[in-house]
């Protein structure tokens, strides 16, 4: 009975995950397909940056949009919206007749990428029990970084499967409409799983509730965490301005100032840059492109470090020590820029050792956090607030990074990035609570002390 429970559990847990996997293929597809969309359009350089950040843009307003309409329409119709666009955007870009449509197309996707990225995380904690909660949300953070390692590889296959004309005129097409089969995959599963159960209890449907609450819990649990959710709502107002009130004003603080600091600490900087950072220092062309390979394999591995013990060392311990991990790797690098010190193998080391410190903790506890702090009536527009402040670190690092590099110069780029750490590691210990284990009601309680 209890392994057929983990089994559902872990069941939609996985299709809910299945957001974050195209959030990472939609982030990660262009970077293969842009260089022959280039020569294709002969795109200038403004339009090229363009024809990359337009997707960006589609970031913010999907995570601004998406929580309002999670609250009101629930969880699992918001989530098929979102399926339905990166399946719109993917068959867009397959058939776009011109360059115009081809952006539209890929900010509906950028719109999906935004929405997903804060969906996914909100269902999977409202599913969770208490105990499993940072494990399970945590995949989702693992369904990112497989999505980027599987893109880079169809990329390959299909920039292999023609030559450079066969690849100017169809192949970047072939990479980006790939997209549909993932998209079309997570469509078509999300009508197996079930509502969230605090969102069916916040709409007054309290036997549905109950009930879905007994498929992933024992009755008994299930029993009583029915009673918490519908104890706490009592107690909610519901209003967007309670999340300014003393006690929630601590929450919204916290989530966003981890969402923006997960991003300006320089992890895309890494993620988007790679190629160029190692090749200015010296690497040849062909290693960087493995290096990025091995970037993304560190990345994965590592996610699995926070899977396995967020749930046991707590969110808090794991951030103080991976981002002190981070704030190390940080000064290393900017230091071996600064000394000239370059050979050898110790940049990519580092860079690798930056990876697996974020893996195991920046990368994945933001959308943990955030994804539990919040109070159940608001929890998707307090939620759409944070991935919002996210997408727009995103931005400011993907437009700034190349600016940084040539006009700070690398070494004081990367120690930018560890004051950061720096600030985040002590806002860390002095501002998050420790939450695992908690339901989130006994969270949300735990503000109002
Ligand atoms: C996290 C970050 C995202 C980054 C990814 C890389 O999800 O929020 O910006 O690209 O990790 O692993």
């Amino acid at each position: 009975m209890e392994a057929h429970k983990n089994y559902y559990l872990f069941k939609i847990t996985a299709i809910g995950a299945l957001g974050g996997l195209l959030f990472g293929y939609d982030t990660a597809v262009i970077s293969g397909a842009i260089g022959f969309m280039e020569s294709k359009f002969s795109l200038t350089p403004a339009l090229k940056g363009w024809a990359v950040s337009s997707a960006i843009v589609g970031c913010v307003i999907g995570a601004l949009t998406a929580g309002y309409v999670a609250d009101r329409m629930g969880r699992k119709k918001a989530l098929i919206i979102t399926a339905l666009l990166f399946a719109l955007s993917a068959i867009g870009c397959l058939l776009a007749p011109n360059f115009t449509l081809l952006v539209v197309a890929r900010i509906i996707g950028g719109v999906g990428v935004g929405a997903a990225s804060m969906l996914s995380p909100l269902y999977i904690s409202e599913i969770s029990p208490a105990e499993k909660r940072g494990s399970l949300v945590s995949l989702y953070q693992l369904g990112i970084v497989l999505g980027i390692i599987i893109v880079y590889f169809c990329n390959y296959l299909v920039a292999r499967s023609g030559g450079e004309a066969w690849n100017i005129e169809y192949g970047w097409r072939y990479m980006l409409g790939s997209e549909a089969v993932p998209a079309l995959l997570f469509l078509v599963a999300l009508f197996f799983v079930p509502e969230s159960p605090r969102w069916l209890s916040k709409n007054g449907d309290n036997v549905k509730a109950l009930m879905i609450l007994e498929r992933l819990n024992t009755r008994e649990k299930a029993l009583k965490i029915h009673q918490e959710i519908q104890m706490a709502l009592k107690q909610e107002k519901g209003k967007l301005s309670e999340l300014f009130e003393k006690g929630f004003r601590t929450a919204i603080i916290i989530g966003v100032v981890l969402a923006l600091f997960s991003q300006i600490t320089g992890i895309n900087a890494i993620m988007y840059y790679a190629p160029e950072i190692l090749k200015s220092a010296g690497f040849g062309v062909d290693s960087a492109l493995m290096q990025t390979v091995l970037i993304g394999v560190i990345n994965s591995i590592f996610t699995f470090v926070a899977i396995k013990y967020i749930d046991k060392a707590g969110r808090k311990k794991l951030l103080l020590w991976g981002i002190m991990g981070m704030i190390i790797c940080l000064l290393v690098i900017g230091s071996l820029y600064h000394f000239n010190a370059l050979q050898g193998p110790w940049l990519l080391i580092f860079i690798l050792g930056f990876v697996a410190c974020f893996a195991s903790s920046l990368g994945p506890i933001p959308w943990v956090i955030i994804s539990e702090i919040f109070p159940t009536k608001v929890r998707g527009v307090a939620m759409s607030i944070c991935v919002m402040v996210l997408w727009v670190g995103v931005m400011l690092i993907s437009q700034f990074t190349p600016v940084l590099l040539s006009d700070l110069g690398p070494s004081y780029t990367f120690w930018l990035f560890m004051a950061n750490a720096i600030f985040l590691w002590i806002f860390t210990l002095k501002m998050i609570p420790e939450t695992n284990g908690q339901t989130l009601e006994e969270i949300e309680m735990g503000w109002k002390k």
